[in-house]
C-alpha cells in the first residue's frame, strides 16, 4: 500500500522570488508537484525542478476555471498516491487565499499538511512603496479587507469604523469596487483628501502605482488602468511615502500634497 504523502501550503509571496522564506524556496525545489495559483509570479514558477509536475489551478476574477473543490479533491488525490506536494499561493496562503478552506479539506480526509507563510502583497506594497502602514502620531492601527465578496455580494462593512482616520485601511480585490468603497468612507466621514495608493504588480519587475485621494482614486483608477492584480492603501501614511522618495504617478499629480 503506497504511503499517504504530504501537502505544504506554501505562501510564495508578492512575486520578488527574493521575498519568499527559505524554507518556500526549500520546499519548491524538492518538491514532485506544484499546484500553483494565477498569482505565483512567473520568476518563482521558474524555480521549480525540471522534473517536478505543475498544475495551475489559477483562478480570475469572475472567472474560476477550477472550482475550489476540485482543487481540494486534487491536493487530497495527489497525497494520497504518496506526492509531497507544494501547493504554492500567492503572498500569504492565509490572507484572503483560501488557504484555510484547503487546510479543513485536508485534515478532514486525514491528510498530514502543514502551512507556510509568506509575505502578503500588503506587506511587499508597504515596503517597495515606502508606505508604513502605522506610523506614531499618524496611524495607531490598520485593517485588511477584501473589496469583493462572494459571489458579488454587497460590500457589508463596519463603514463607521473603518472612516477612522487612525486607522490604515489595506484594500485586496477592490478594483471593481474602488468607487463605491470611497464614497462610503467619505459618507460615513472620511475626509476626501485622504491620500490612496493603488499598487499593481507590486514588488515585481512591471509594478506600477498611483497616488491619488480618495474622492478622485476611482476617475484616477479609470485613467490609469493598471494592469495586473491591485492592492489599495489608504490613509495619511501614504504621505509619507514621499518623504521617503516615492513618486507621485497620477493624471494631475500636482493636485496632492503628497508629491512636494
Ligand atoms: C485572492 S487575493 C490573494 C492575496 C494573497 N494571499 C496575499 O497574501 O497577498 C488577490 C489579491 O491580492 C492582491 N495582490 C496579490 N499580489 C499582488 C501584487 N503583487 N501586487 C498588488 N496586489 C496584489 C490584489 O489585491 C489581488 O486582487
Amino acid at each position: 500500500m503506497t504511503a499517504v504523502g504530504r501537502v505544504s501550503l506554501v505562501g510564495a509571496g508578492p512575486g520578488d522570488p527574493d521575498l519568499m522564506t527559505v524554507k518556500a524556496l526549500r520546499l519548491i525545489e524538492a518538491a514532485s508537484v506544484v499546484v500553483y495559483d494565477r498569482l505565483v509570479s512567473q520568476a518563482i514558477l521558474d524555480l521549480v525542478p525540471a522534473g517536478a509536475a505543475r498544475i495551475n489551478v489559477g483562478k480570475q476574477p469572475r472567472h474560476h476555471p477550477v472550482p475550489q473543490e476540485e482543487i481540494n479533491q486534487t491536493l487530497i488525490r495527489l497525497a494520497r498516491a504518496g506526492r509531497s506536494v507544494v501547493r504554492l499561493k500567492g503572498g500569504d496562503p492565509l490572507m484572503f487565499g483560501r488557504g484555510g478552506e484547503e487546510a479543513l479539506a485536508l485534515a478532514a480526509a486525514g491528510i498530514p499538511f502543514e502551512i507556510v507563510p509568506g509575505i502578503t502583497s500588503a506587506q511587499g506594497t508597504a515596503a517597495a512603496l515606502n508606505v508604513p502602514l502605522t506610523h506614531r502620531g499618524i496611524s495607531s492601527s490598520v485593517r485588511y479587507l477584501t473589496g469583493h465578496c462572494r459571489a458579488d455580494a454587497p460590500l457589508d462593512f463596519d463603514w463607521q469604523g473603518l472612516a477612522d482616520a487612525d486607522t490604515t485601511l489595506v484594500v485586496y480585490m477592490g478594483r471593481a469596487n474602488i468607487a463605491e468603497i470611497a464614497t462610503e468612507l467619505t459618507a460615513h466621514g472620511r475626509a476626501p483628501e485622504t491620500p490612496v495608493i493603488a499598487v499593481a504588480n507590486a514588488t515585481r519587475d512591471d509594478q506600477s502605482h498611483l497616488i491619488s485621494t480618495l474622492d478622485r482614486i476611482a476617475a484616477d483608477m479609470d485613467a490609469a488602468a493598471l494592469p495586473g492584480p491591485v492592492i489599495f492603501v489608504i490613509g495619511e501614511v501614504v504621505r509619507l511615502a514621499a518623504s521617503l522618495g516615492t513618486l507621485c504617478h497620477a493624471p494631475q499629480p500636482d493636485r496632492l500634497a503628497v508629491a512636494e
